[in-house]
Parts: structure tokens; C-alpha cells; sequence
């Protein structure tokens, strides 16, 4: 059967990396990569379990492919891969193989026995100490290479599926991340983002035993790269040294996502995040605090069980108080395994829709307030694309906005850094003038 592959990703940008490996591993492999299902004979979907919804388009594609597929490998591997395990065979029998990114080390030796006839195949322990590192990475987006720090998670947050699908925290070495930081630079990428569930809480296994903040200084000191972003951060974890190496090193990006879930510590005590809204606001205060001016972004969850009308205006006023730059607002969804499943689910769909209306409200109105500052003021953009029919340059600042620019009319721009003025301002999205 001729080695062609398709493979759609869903999810975080931890998936979204993981895919790149697998890309590079399976034409490392000898498999040639196609645009369509239709037209390849393996066809692998990494997935996403975070929400509800997240899992069932997954299913939905399968249930696609029943006819389509039935000559083609099925692979399902990620997250709803390791949560479900074998029993997406009972619900989508015509699929082959189930693999969790724990086992993306062994992909190449399932797949020969794939290749050797067999009609079902699982990588599903989590009893693990590697990461998934490869030399033949195939990175799709050419502005920003991502570089994985930490795989997995050692929290317990009580509405997460990730601790279940992604297995125990391994840290890299840090020689490892830096080699592979240059050899990045050395392709030309000039931004780095580095990932993890939990980035704050690497340790760097080898003797050098760095921590976080001081692997981050050291990526931002690799010769070439002008910008190193870093994602997620978990509060508990969050250190004042992170702060400190950012404002001592213009190429760390002064963008921070602190995902806070909710501005009341009593629902922050039922989601088993191990800090209070005053420890949070602390984190917050050293940002406020710093030379440099850090834009903070994070991920609220309403609808949690057990959220009151209190609770919730508790949210609404941290908005207020920490002005963010943006936020990711999502409605509580149960997931399998996890510890708030006892609590039930009992804050009606129409309640939770209310709510994260009203918050994306309030943050609208301050998004446009803090945008509308920044009129007249001067960043130096990293060009990220163009749009032509409004002849203007996509850019992005190093606060992780979109400064879209006109003035320059050359075609070589993609990749440059340009000083742009900003002339307008949306509530998501600045627009600009190129300095010249
Ligand atoms: N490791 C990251 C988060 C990964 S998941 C962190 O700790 O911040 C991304 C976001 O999805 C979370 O921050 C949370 O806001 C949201 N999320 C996770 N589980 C959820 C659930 N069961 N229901 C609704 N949103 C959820
Ligand atoms: Fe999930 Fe919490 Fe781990 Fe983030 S820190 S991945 S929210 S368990
Ligand atoms: Fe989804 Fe797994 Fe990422 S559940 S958000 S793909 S870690």
C-alpha cells in the first residue's frame, strides 16, 4: 500500500507541536503527506478532549470515514486517544490505531506492525519518563518555532482531563532545548515559543539543574533569535524571577497568559487550583510592578458547580482590577476521570451562555479602552503575513497583538521587524502606520 498520510490536528498548541514531530517522523519514515483524507491510505487525527464538544467532532469524523475509510489506517492518537483507549475500537471499529502523545516515541515501530498486517494497535502507557524529541520536526508556521520544555502535568486541577491524557510532568534537558533553540536560528527562525502544560514548572533534569526562568534567559540569549514567548503558566508556579529575567532581556516577549479560572477563591478552592484571588493578585502586582510593560492575558471558566451570581461578579471584578490585555472564557463541560465530576453539573446551559456573554462584554469594553491608548504610540512589529485586499502587513508586537501596518509597499517584508505607529484601534486588533 503507497505510504501517503493526511492528518488533521484539534486542539492546543501542545497538539498542535506534537503533530509537527509526527509529520517529521512518518516522512522521516518514508511516507509522503497529502492535502486530503481521500487521498491518502493513512489517515490520523490528533485529538482533543478538553470540552465535550472538543471530543465529539472527533467522533464525528470517524463516523465519516465508516464507509470511506475501510481501506485506509485509521489512526486516532492525543488526547481523546489516551482517555478512551481501547474502546474506540467498540465505537468506531473500522479504526486501527489508538496512540496517546506519550508514546509518540514508538510510533514508527507501531506502525510496521501495521505494516505487517496487524489490524489493531495501542500506545497507551503513561508509565513514562521521556519526551517526544525529534531531529526531523516539520514545522508548519514559518514566523515562530515552537520547542516543547515540559510534556505533561502534575496538577490536579479538578475540571481537567490533561493530568489523565498527557501523563506525569517530564522536563527536557536543558542542553537538549538549547540545541535545538539554535538549530531553529539556524533555519532562519528569528521567534521562539516555548510550551508546556505548566512551563513554570520545569526542572531541568540534567546537573545543570536550571529552573524555568533560567532556561528562558538563556533561549533568549541564543544568537538570532530576537523573541521568545513561553505558554502556560500556572500562577501557583509562577516565580517572581520570571519577571525579573524579562525586564533584564528585551528578546523575552513582555506578554504573560496567567490563566486565573475564576476571581473568587472559594471556586478557585472547588477547581483544586492551590492558590487564593489574593496570592493571584500578588503575581499580578510584580507584572505592574516591572520595568517593562508586561501584558497579562488568561483563561476564565464560568458555570464551574457551585458558582454563585457572587462568585461570578467576583470574576467580572478581577477584569476590572487587572485590566487584561485579552482572555479565553470558556463554560464548564464534565470531563471523565476528574475530580469535579461528585459536584455534578447543575448551572443550566442558558445560565452559563449569560454569563461568559456578559464577561466577553465587560472585556470587550476594556480591550477597546486599553487599545485606544496605545494610539500613537510605537511598536516594532514582527511580520507575520499580508493581507492583500486591504494592502496591509500582518504584525505582531511583542505584547502578542495584531498590529496590521501600511506603508511600506516592498514584497519582501514576511519575517522583518518594522516600527509601526499605531493610527487606530479595535477591540481585538490595532491598525498602523510603518515608520519610515
Ligand atoms: N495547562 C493550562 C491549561 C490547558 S487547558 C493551564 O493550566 O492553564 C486550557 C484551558 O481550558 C484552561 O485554562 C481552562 O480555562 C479550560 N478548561 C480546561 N478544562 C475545562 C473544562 N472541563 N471545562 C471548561 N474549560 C476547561
Ligand atoms: Fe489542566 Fe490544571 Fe494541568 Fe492546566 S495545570 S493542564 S488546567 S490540570
Ligand atoms: Fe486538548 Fe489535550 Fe491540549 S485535551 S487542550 S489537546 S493537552
Amino acid at each position: 500500500m503507497e505510504k501517503t498520510f493526511y492528518i488533521e490536528t484539534f486542539g492546543c498548541q501542545m497538539n498542535a507541536h506534537d503533530s509537527e514531530k509526527v509529520v517529521g517522523t512518518l516522512l522521516n519514515t518514508g511516507y509522503t503527506q497529502v492535502e486530503t483524507p481521500e487521498a491518502a491510505n493513512y489517515i490520523f487525527y490528533n485529538t482533543c478532549s478538553i470540552r465535550d464538544k472538543a471530543e465529539q467532532k472527533v467522533f464525528n469524523r470517524l463516523q465519516h470515514l465508516k464507509n470511506s475509510g475501510k481501506n485506509k489506517v485509521l489512526a486516532v492518537l492525543g488526547c481523546v486517544a489516551q482517555q478512551e483507549g481501547e474502546k474506540i475500537f467498540d465505537r468506531a471499529p473500522h479504526v486501527n490505531m489508538v496512540v496517546g502523545s506519550a508514546s509518540y516515541t514508538k510510533l514508527p515501530q507501531l506502525l510496521v506492525q501495521i505494516e505487517q498486517g496487524d489490524k489493531r494497535v495501542t500506545g497507551l502507557s503513561l508509565d513514562t519518563t521521556e519526551t517526544f524529541d525529534t531531529p526531523f520536526t516539520r514545522r508548519d508556521n514559518p514566523h515562530r518555532a515552537y520547542i516543547t520544555i515540559i510534556e505533561g502535568c502534575d496538577k490536579n486541577c479538578s475540571y481537567c482531563v490533561v493530568p489523565f491524557t498527557r501523563g506525569p510532568e517530564r522536563s527536557r534537558t536543558s542542553e537538549s532545548v538549547l540545541e535545538e533553540a539554535r538549530r531553529v536560528a539556524g533555519l532562519g527562525y528569528t521567534e521562539i515559543q516555548l510550551l508546556g502544560q505548566n512551563v513554570n514548572s520545569y526542572r531541568d533534569p540534567s546537573a545543570a539543574g536550571w529552573d524555568f526562568s533560567a532556561l528562558l534567559d538563556a533561549v533568549g540569549k541564543v544568537p538570532g533569535i530576537r523573541r521568545v514567548r513561553f505558554m502556560t503558566s500556572h500562577p501557583r508556579d509562577f516565580v517572581k524571577s520570571i519577571i525579573d529575567v524579562i525586564d533584564e532581556n528585551e528578546n523575552l516577549c513582555n506578554h504573560v497568559h496567567l490563566p486565573v479560572q475564576s476571581g473568587s477563591t472559594s471556586v478557585l478552592a472547588g477547581m483544586q487550583r492551590s492558590y487564593s484571588r489574593d496570592e493571584y493578585m500578588r503575581r499580578i502586582e510584580w507584572m505592574k510592578n516591572a520595568k517593562r510593560d508586561i501584558s497579562i492575558t488568561t483563561d476564565i471558566i464560568v458555570g464551574f458547580p457551585g458558582e454563585t451570581e457572587r462568585d461570578f461578579e467576583d470574576t467580572l471584578d478581577l477584569l476590572e482590577e487587572v485590566q487584561y490585555e485579552s482572555l479565553f472564557a470558556f463554560k464548564y463541560s464534565q470531563r471523565p476521570n476528574t475530580g469535579a465530576l461528585k459536584l455534578g453539573d447543575h448551572i443550566p446551559e442558558e445560565e452559563k451562555t449569560r454569563r461568559i456573554m456578559i464577561l466577553q462584554e465587560r472585556q470587550r469594553a476594556i480591550q477597546l479602552r486599553r487599545n485606544a491608548d496605545r494610539v500613537g504610540r510605537v511598536e516594532q512589529v514582527h511580520v507575520e503575513g499580508r493581507h492583500a485586499s486591504l494592502n496591509q502587513w500582518i504584525g505582531r508586537t511583542s505584547q502578542n497583538q495584531t498590529l496590521n501596518f501600511s506603508g511600506r509597499d516592498t514584497d519582501t517584508l514576511l519575517g522583518d521587524y518594522v516600527p509601526v505607529r499605531v493610527t487606530r484601534a479595535g477591540p481585538n486588533s490595532l491598525v498602523g502606520d510603518a515608520v519610515v
